[in-house]
């Protein structure tokens, strides 16, 4: 039985990867529409020293917004800035600190974030991890759970504050979650969060993709009912050439290496939909979706599960230590 619990995700996702750059070698890719200026307003991105979050972090710059990459190297993020900087000729672009696989470092990041006194009014929880071998983050969770999915839970939710105060009727504050295609065949397993008992980085990878989905749906769900002047969309880039495939099994990553340039989206390219998500007026006062090359389609069923979404958002909250109703 564990055999299959091991397989089963891992066929899973090469069956999904394989369908998807199917797909983007068939299907015609999404171009982004020009975008209006953006002078005047504050990103958040994660993970935005490197591939999707790097272009992101770029054209929100272009666009003239103040734009802080979030991430765990400040070495890396510092290069980012000062490349970001010379390219687009933003000087107000800067790096915080904030490690994801650390409630404390998160905790820390929000506080040095609000020390500035800005506005929020995109935040970007792009960064992530794929198929990284077992291990816990610094609070005890599974590595993918922890960073891709609570880490952005955490900081989702003590920056919703000031994002409430940056939106307003006619200009909503967005905060756009990347997700994956494999959050399709994802399972939340509540028995066993952190897989303990079976671990399998395919499947750990496509729950953590899952319950970003659902935390999207129910945080809109939370923010509509309550009336703030924020949306929540979940974007899937498709599959692309960044270093996220660096934890790859060999024949897996040999591949990859041959034949990514040429089979899959460039960083660039895969971060058109998020750019999308962050400023497209197409999307102004508009939440709850699952956006794909830059239209709407619909995520997996279960991703829908209002008792789910509701179910994971209890639990998460006792993990991350914040209050239930927050
Ligand atoms: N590439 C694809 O085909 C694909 C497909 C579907 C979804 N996605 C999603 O797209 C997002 C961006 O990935 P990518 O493809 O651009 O991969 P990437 O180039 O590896 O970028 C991931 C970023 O996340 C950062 N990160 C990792 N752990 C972190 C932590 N603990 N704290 C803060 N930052 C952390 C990485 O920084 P370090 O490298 O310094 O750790 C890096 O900057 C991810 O959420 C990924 O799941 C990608
Ligand atoms: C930051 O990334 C660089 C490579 O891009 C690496 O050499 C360095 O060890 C990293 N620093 C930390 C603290 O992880
Ligand atoms: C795989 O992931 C681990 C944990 O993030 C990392 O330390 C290691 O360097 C990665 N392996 C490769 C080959 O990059």
């Amino acid at each position: 039985m564990w055999l299959l619990e091991l397989i089963v995700p891992v066929l899973w996702n090469y069956y999904i990867a394989t369908k998807v750059v199917l797909q983007q070698l068939l299907g015609r890719s999404f171009h982004l529409p020009v975008l209006s200026q953006q002078d005047g307003k504050v990103a958040i991105i994660t993970g935005g020293a490197k591939g999707i979050g790097y272009y992101t972090a770029k054209h929100l710059a272009r666009l003239g917004m103040h734009v802080i990459i979030a991430g765990n190297n400040e070495t890396d993020g510092n290069e980012a800035v000062t490349r970001i900087q010379q390219d687009t000729l933003n000087e107000k672009v800067e790096f915080l600190f904030c490690d994801l696989a650390s409630m404390k470092s998160i905790r820390n990041c929000v506080q040095n974030f609000k020390a500035k006194n800005l506005d929020l009014h995109v935040l970007v929880n792009n960064a992530g991890v794929m198929l990284v071998p077992e291990g816990r983050t610094e609070d005890g969770f599974e590595e993918h759970f922890g960073t891709n999915y609570l880490g952005h839970f955490l900081l989702t939710n003590l920056l919703l504050d000031t994002l409430r105060k940056s939106g307003t009727n006619d200009l909503n504050a967005r905060v756009v979650t990347v997700s994956s295609a494999t959050h399709f065949r994802g399972q939340v397993n509540f028995d066993d969060l952190q897989s303990s008992s079976c671990y399998s980085a395919h499947g750990a990878y496509a729950q953590s993709k899952l319950a970003l989905v659902l935390f999207t749906y129910y945080l809109q769900h939370l923010l509509t009912v309550e009336g703030s002047h924020v949306t929540c969309n979940a974007v899937d880039p498709g599959v692309v050439n960044t270093d996220l495939y660096k934890n790859l099994s060999y024949p897996g990553k040999v591949v990859k290496w041959m034949t990514g340039w040429l089979l899959l989206k460039s960083a660039e390219e895969g971060a058109a939909t998020s750019i999308y998500a962050c400023v497209s007026p197409d999307l102004e006062g508009i939440g709850g979706c699952y956006l794909y090359n830059g239209k709407r389609i619909d995520s997996s069923e279960v991703s829908y599960n209002l008792e789910l979404q509701k179910k994971l958002w209890t639990e998460s909250c006792k993990m991350a230590a914040l209050p239930v109703s927050s």
